[in-house]
């Protein structure tokens, strides 16, 4: 599909964006595996969860979809079936990985694929702590999905992720769900927590220890509230154990799950590409209303404001754990500035549209350490790169960031989504700043995550 973008004059309105992504991967992995029924409202629309959902089916367990609401009919711990054929986890390496960690631990074989990107996609990451918990795991090229899981018996372990990823992260402790005994992780860069909060509201006994000392388990706290956890980030930041970890989060297993009534916050990552516009674009005033805001991602809105942006939040709230809210945008021109070590992993998802801004921006953008948008569904330095270079935009590429001079014009250009729905949507926005019309190529990628995305789009301008 081929989108055709006219620049935009200006963008005003309220708008409600899909449910988190990573949240709705969380829930529905964890609703299928507690006792009882779980009623998800505002799961995410995009075809990445309904691949996790998928998945849970072929496992034989029973959801019903009406509009955005899923229902979860389970049968606790050990209720999953072994599936008669491939489970397909699509475009996502959420749901290979999350996954993985249930399927290690079931009394039978299973096989999870995905799409060709997936395909190119790193498991080894998830494979070597599967592995010292004693699970059996065949991949492509010891690497590579698919894979072939010999479910079994697991074990705990003390795990410290070797990348900042809150995929593996949440891998390992869902193996240690069915584990006898006390799975740690220990991170070095606190990646997103939507797991341990998911975990702990369907009632899995989950801590964070005290970063400092983790001999003694008797001085070990409950994880702090979301209000504590917003004051105590940066303290926590410079708080490292031995083994350099800023966070360790502790799990008892086996566990035992109960259904719930959840609600899914819209994803912020999603808002993103709003909130670029909502700043590129004359005379803009934007309110995105709920939306997720979670400390371990809303790294994105702290950013903006250091930049100069006239971001925002004037109504907020806690459900279910994670905190909600509204986020207002003007147009404004912004600085620009760097991005390096932990603000580079808090905002991986959102380095494509933050490059679009970079190159607006007065002084331009530097991004370090994000050698992970290498083996994202692209690689996103690459694909970036390749529209800047068809709108006539500089950029200086390097093995794990850019360097995007400021003050740039935007020159309208035939873009590629290359298959990635960040791509999609981040040059989209792109075009909605350029001097002509644009287009976007193989613009049905945006449907992995946001498949309103084009409708929103057309709305607003
Ligand atoms: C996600 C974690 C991040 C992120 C992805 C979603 C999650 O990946 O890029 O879009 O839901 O846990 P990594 O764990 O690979 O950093």
């Amino acid at each position: 599909m081929r989108q055709t973008i006219r620049p935009a004059r200006r963008l005003s309105g309220a708008i409600a964006l899909p449910g988190d992504k990573s949240i709705s991967h969380r829930y529905a992995m964890l609703a299928s595996l507690a006792e009882g029924d779980s009623k998800i409202s505002n799961y995410s629309t995009g075809a990445d969860c309904h691949s996790t959902l998928a998945c849970v089916r072929a496992l034989g367990i029973e959801v019903e979809e009406e509009g955005t609401t899923v229902t979860i009919h389970s049968r606790g711990m050990r209720g999953w079936k072994q599936p008669e054929q491939d489970l397909d986890a699509g475009n996502s390496g959420s749901t290979i990985r999350m996954m993985s960690g249930l399927l290690a631990a079931q009394p039978f074989t299973s096989r999870i694929k995905g799409d060709e990107s997936l395909s190119r996609r790193p498991m080894d990451r998830i494979m070597k702590p599967l592995a010292q918990m004693g699970a059996k795991i065949e991949a492509r090229d010891n690497r590579f999905p698919p894979l072939v899981i010999h479910g079994g018996p697991l074990h705990p372990i003390d795990y410290t992720l070797p990348v900042p990823s809150a995929q593996v992260k949440t891998c390992v402790l869902f193996a240690g769900l069915f584990a006898e005994g006390e799975t740690r992780v220990r991170e070095a860069v606190r990646s997103r927590d939507h797991t341990e909060i998911a975990l702990r509201e369907f009632g899995a006994s989950i801590k964070s220890l005290p970063s400092r000392d983790h001999s003694h388990p008797s001085r070990d706290e409950s994880l702090p509230s979301r209000d504590e956890s917003l004051t105590s980030r940066d303290e926590s930041l410079t708080s490292r154990d031995r083994e350099g970890a800023v966070n360790v989060i502790s799990l008892e297993g086996p566990a035992k799950l109960t259904g719930r009534e959840l609600t899914v916050p819209s994803d912020l990552s999603s808002a993103a590409f709003f909130l670029v516009a909502g700043l590129l674009v004359p005379e803009s005033h934007l309110v995105i209303q709920n939306v997720g805001l979670n400390p371990t991602r809303s790294a994105l809105l702290d950013f903006l404001l250091s930049i100069g942006a006239p971001v925002a939040v004037p109504r907020i709230e806690s459900v279910n754990g994670e905190l909600i809210g509204d986020i207002e945008v003007r147009h404004a021109s912004v600085r620009g500035g760097v991005i390096e070590k932990d603000l580079t992993a808090a905002l991986i998802d959102e380095l494509p549209v933050l490059a679009v801004l970079g190159a607006a921006s007065e002084k331009g953008l530097v991004i370090r350490d994000a050698q992970e948008l290498r083996i994202k569904e692209t690689d996103r330095i690459a694909t970036v790169a390749a529209n800047f270079e068809r709108m006539g935009i500089r950029v200086e590429v390097t093995p794990a960031g850019m360097h995007i001079p400021g003050k740039q014009k935007f020159h309208a250009a035939a873009f590629d989504s290359f298959g990635d729905h960040r791509i999609a949507m981040a040059f989209a926005i792109a075009a909605l700043h350029a001097d002509g019309e644009s287009t976007i190529d193989n613009a049905e990628a945006a449907s992995v995550s946001f498949p309103e995305f084009w409708n929103i789009l057309s709305s607003l301008t």
